[in-house]
Formats: structure tokens, C-alpha cells, sequence
């Protein structure tokens, strides 16, 4: 069924956008497909270490496109910027998004995701308060956030759906799960036009290398070892990066305020499973002397609170919104690799001192991880 095209939409879909976040791997990925539409964008990022303005260089001199540095916790400069570019919506990528680093400095979530995300939402309410009153109807301000809020799964549950109870395990999905609530309570209790959806695991071009695949990848190129947490039998649900932010563009254009929509990838995989598959992949694209790359996976000490399984039941943005993939696993998994062997500037480039340092930390036996 092709769902009805909303009046919203057919008046016209948003003209301008304000990003936050969008230097890093999915906002990025966000900003890029937006531009080239002909949305003028205006992208804010702390850039942190994930934050990367190689990934907007093709923008450069794009008129379309601007950028500031800046920290969505900083109330006045998001005033200003408001103030100044009246977007039409505004799209929080921003985020502290790595769960290991959440178990070893949980005090930066708390900073950026619970505090960051209320002060970015308290600047937007005292702005939209003063719009006109058609122009306060329109705007939209989408928070982006994780399945991992839902907690943990089973063998055999059913895949989380949006009335699936909150329960985050790490402090990265708690302090998720706490903006979560703010972005709720702004809309119940002001009104203001809030959208809020939980994707599962992105994978795709620009991902920073401390997440799974782009690890596994950089470090296989590197011909180091693999390190799979565990026995390797944890689950995820895999999404294309493109895919998400199709979705995530027309929950902008179709959702109703207020609400929530979950993304997923319909790819369950054990992490074993995709590390493999990765290996495959490169064994096809680079195959290397010394044999498979499969011979390079180790386990290591399990992540503390590691969630069993995710999994994502898309029904509602796809009966909805009229949503659905394009990228089935295997095929985007081997582009994602295609994409980092013919990349090597930008992987070096995001390989940094403080890359080397977290490596360092985060996987301290010597005998595992080289
Ligand atoms: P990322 O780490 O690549 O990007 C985050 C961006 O936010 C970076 O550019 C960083 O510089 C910026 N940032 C951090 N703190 C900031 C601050 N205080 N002010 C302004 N900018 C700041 O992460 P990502 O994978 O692109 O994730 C984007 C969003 O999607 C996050 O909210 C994350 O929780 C959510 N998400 C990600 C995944 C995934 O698999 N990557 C899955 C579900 C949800
Ligand atoms: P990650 O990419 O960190 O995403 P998330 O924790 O948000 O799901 O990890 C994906 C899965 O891979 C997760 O089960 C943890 C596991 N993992 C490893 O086994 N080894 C690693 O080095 C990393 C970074 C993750």
C-alpha cells in the first residue's frame, strides 16, 4: 500500500536544515544526501574525535552549505545560530556514541547526551516559542537515537517495537534513553514538534574505526589482529547508513509529531558472523600472501554488560511512512569494504595520536590485540 502524502508534505518538504552532529559518521552521511537535493543545510559540530570535516569536503565551496564549531550544550551560540538561519527543522545527530567509551568515561555522556541534548532542545523551544504561528506548525525538530534504550533480547524474543519498555544496560544507552525523555516531554508538555526514531547498528562509508566493522576492516588492512568480544555470538541488527537517513528524511517530511519510529536493517548477524563475512571480502578484494584474513581473529575479554541481541521491528515506518531498505547485507558490507580499501587518506587521517591511545586502552592485552 503507498500511504497517503501528508498536506505538510505536498506545501512543500523542509527548504532548510540545521544538522548537529553532522560531521560524524551518520550525520555526515545526512548532511551530504541533503545538500545534493538542494536543502540549504547549516551543520553544527563540536568535532570531537568521531567529528571529521573531511567527511563534508566535497561541500567546500558549496553555497548550500555552512559550517560552525560548536557544542550543542552552549544555549546562547545555538540562540544565535537559530536566530540567524530560521531552519525549518533541526536534526540532532550529536552524541557521545561509542559504548566502550561509555564504560570507561560515562561522564561525557552524561555531559553531551543527557545535558547537551536538554540545553540544545531548552535553545530551540525559546526560539520556536516566537515564530509565527504557520511557521512554529511546520518546523520539526528530529532527535535521533538507538535501539539500544530497549535493553537486551533473547534467542527468539520479538524484535523491539516502539512500545518496547526502555531498559538501557551501558551508560551509553542510558544517557540515549534520558534524551530520549527530554525530547518526549518537550513535545507533551510544550508542544514542541519533536520526532524521535531508534535505528539499529549503522554500518557504511566514514564510520569512525573504533565501532566494529571499520576496526575490523582498518586493522585487518593492517594485517593485526581482529578482536571479537566473548565467544563472538553476540547479536546486531545491521543498517545501511543510506538507508537510515532515507528514513530518517522522511520521518522529517511524514511523521507526526510526538511520535516515535524504529529503523531497522532486517540483517541479524552474530558478530562472528560479520567479522567473517568482512574477512571474505577482503580474501576476494585484497587477498593477501600469508593467507586468509579469518586467521586473524582472536577472542578477548568480553565487554562488562555486553547486550546479548538486538533487533528491530520496522513495521510501523514502513506501514506508515512507506519506508523501506534498499541495502541487503552481504552486498553493502562488501561495498563498505570496497569503500575503506579505496580510502586509505581518510583512514589514516582519522588514525591520530589519540586514536592510537584509545586503542591502547580499550584493548590492553598485548597478547590479543597487537
Ligand atoms: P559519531 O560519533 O560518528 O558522530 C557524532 C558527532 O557528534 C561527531 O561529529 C561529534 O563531533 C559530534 N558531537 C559530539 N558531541 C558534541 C557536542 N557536544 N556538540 C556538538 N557536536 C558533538 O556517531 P554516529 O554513529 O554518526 O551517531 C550519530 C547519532 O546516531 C548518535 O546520536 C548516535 O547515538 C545515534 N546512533 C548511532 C548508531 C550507529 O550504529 N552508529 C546506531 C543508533 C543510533
Ligand atoms: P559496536 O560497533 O561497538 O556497536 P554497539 O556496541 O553499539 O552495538 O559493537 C558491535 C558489536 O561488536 C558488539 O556486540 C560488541 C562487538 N565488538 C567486538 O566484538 N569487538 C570489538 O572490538 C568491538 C569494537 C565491538
Amino acid at each position: 500500500m503507498i500511504p497517503a502524502i501528508s498536506r505538510r508534505e505536498t506545501g512543500g518538504a523542509p527548504k532548510k536544515y540545521l544538522v548537529t552532529g553532522g560531521a560524524g559518521f551518520i550525520g555526515s552521511c545526512f548532511v551530504l544526501g541533503a545538500v545534493s537535493r538542494g536543502t540549504a543545510t547549516l551543520t553544527l559540530d563540536k568535532l570531537c574525535y568521531s567529528g571529521n570535516l573531511l567527511n563534508l569536503l566535497s561541500l567546500k565551496d558549496n553555497p548550500l552549505h555552512r559550517f560552525e564549531r560548536g557544542d550543542i550544550g552552549d544555549f546562547s551560540f545555538i540562540l544565535s545560530l537559530l536566530e540567524d538561519f530560521r531552519p525549518d527543522a533541526l536534526i540532532n545527530f550529536a552524541a557521545e556514541s561509542h559504548v566502550d567509551r561509555s564504560i570507561l568515561a560515562p561522564e561525557d555522556f552524561v555531559r553531551t547526551n543527557v545535558l547537551g541534548t536538554h540545553s540544545l532542545l531548552a535553545a530551540v523551544l525559546a526560539w520556536w516559542k516566537k515564530l509565527p504561528a504557520g511557521a512554529a506548525e511546520k518546523f520539526r525538530f528530529l532527535h535521533v537515537s538507538t535501539d539500544e534504550v530497549f535493553g537486551s533480547l533473547r534467542a527468539g524474543e520479538p524484535a523491539f517495537t516502539e512500545s518496547t519498555p526502555y531498559a538501557p544496560n551501558s551508560p551509553y544507552s542510558a544517557s540515549k534513553a534520558a534524551s530520549d525523555h527530554f525530547a518526549r516531554a518537550y513535545h507533551a508538555t510544550y508542544g514542541l514538534p519533536v520526532l524521535i526514531t531508534n535505528c539499529s547498528n549503522n554500518y557504511g562509508p566514514r564510520q569512525f574505526p573504533e565501532k566494529l566493522i571499520p576496526l575490523v576492516i582498518a586493522r585487518a588492512m593492517r594485517r593485526e589482529s581482529l578482536p571479537l568480544y566473548g565467544n563472538g555470538e553476540n547479536i546486531r541488527d545491521w543498517l545501511h547508513v543510506e538507508d537510515h537517513c532515507a528514513a530518517i528524511k522522511l520521518v522529517l517530511n511524514r511523521g507526526t509529531p510526538g511520535e516515535t519510529y524504529n529503523v531497522g536493517g532486517q540483517a541479524e548477524r552474530r558478530n562472528i558472523d560479520v567479522v567473517r563475512t568482512v574477512c571474505s571480502a577482503l580474501d576476494e578484494l585484497r587477498p593477501h600472501p600469508d593467507g586468509p584474513y579469518a586467521g586473524l581473529i582472536r577472542f578477548v575479554a568480553d565487554r562488562a554488560g555486553h547486550d546479548f541481541r538486538y533487533a528491530v521491528n520496522s513495521a510501523k515506518i514502513e506501514r506508515e511512512l512507506g519506508w523501506k531498505r534498499k541495502f541487503g547485507f552481504e552486498q553493502g558490507l562488501r561495498e563498505t569494504v570496497l569503500w575503506y580499501l579505496e580510502n586509505p587518506d581518510w583512514l589514516a587521517a582519522v588514525q591520530s595520536g589519540a586514536y592510537r591511545d584509545w586503542i591502547r586502552k580499550n584493548y590492553p592485552d598485548p597478547e590479543a590485540v597487537s
